[in-house]
């Protein structure tokens, strides 16, 4: 697990972007795993940019996003595939038919969740994974508890997952309480290199015991250190509590 120490948030974001354009450039028909949430949206803001000066061209990209709530219509204002089309897909040049989301209200979700796997592995697996991570250490919807060997699948939330995510709908009654998941198994075996990215205080608990702790169902993310490409670019606040400091790269 190679461990990046940014100064901060936006240095986070420039580093992270660097990653992405270095993979969309030297793979043919690159396929990038995507993350939603708070975490990545500076990612986005500036792959952004860089395509409208010409830097990066997203043509050739697939994607495969991690998750979706169940029983949310990709239009309604908090869906995931809203907030890709909103921070990011509407903004670059990735071919509509090669986003895929899971379908979180289709009518038969086991059949969605078979097929998104499908999909994947029909790509090719993914070139570069971006992950968020949450407070409690899930990565993707995969709670901690997760089956290690899952796929993607129907997973209920955490409670804590569901007080965290009420910001984004404005009461927690409103918090969907299922979402469709790349499993862990997915993650760790269809994902070529995986880019964790953490910021804020409020992760550094996680982000110390994913990388220092013991690998355990009970942190997801802890899963990580037994894979063989992982690099994971944190701000200061989300390193702080990280032991072994001069281990670890500053950028
Ligand atoms: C989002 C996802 C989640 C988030 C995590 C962190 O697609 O899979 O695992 O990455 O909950 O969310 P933020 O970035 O909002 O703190």
């Amino acid at each position: 697990m190679n461990i990046i120490i940014a100064d901060h948030y936006d240095n986070l974001c420039e580093v992270s972007a660097d990653i992405v354009k270095k993979c969309v450039r030297t793979q043919e028909s690159a396929v990038l795993g995507l993350a939603t949430g708070s975490t990545p949206i500076g990612l986005y803001k500036k792959l952004i940019l860089d395509y409208q000066s010409g830097d990066v061209d997203f043509s050739n990209v697939t994607t495969f996003n991690l998750d979706e709530y169940v029983g949310l219509s990709r239009s309604h204002p908090e869906s995931y595939n809203k907030f890709m089309n909103d921070h990011f897909f509407q903004h670059v040049n990735i071919h509509p038919d090669n986003i895929h989301i899971p379908q979180g209200d289709h009518p038969k979700l086991e059949a969605e969740c078979k097929q998104y796997e499908d999909l994947i592995r029909y790509a090719g697996g993914i070139d570069l994974q971006i992950l968020g991570i949450g407070s409690n250490g899930h990565i993707g919807f995969n709670e901690p508890g997760s089956d290690p060997e899952a796929r993607t699948r129907v997973v209920r939330l955490s409670e804590s997952t569901i007080e965290a995510n009420a910001r984004f709908f404005g009461d927690t009654a409103l918090v969907p309480r299922l979402a469709i998941s790349m499993g862990i198994k997915t993650i760790m075996e269809f994902s070529k290199h995986i880019v964790l990215l953490a910021n804020g205080e409020e992760k550094a608990d996680a982000i110390q015991q994913m990388a220092e702790g013991p690998v355990t169902p009970d942190m997801p993310a802890s899963i990580l250190q037994t894979h063989h490409n992982v690099t994971v670019i944190v701000d200061k606040k989300a390193g702080q509590k990280l032991k072994n400091q001069s281990l670890y790269r500053t950028s």
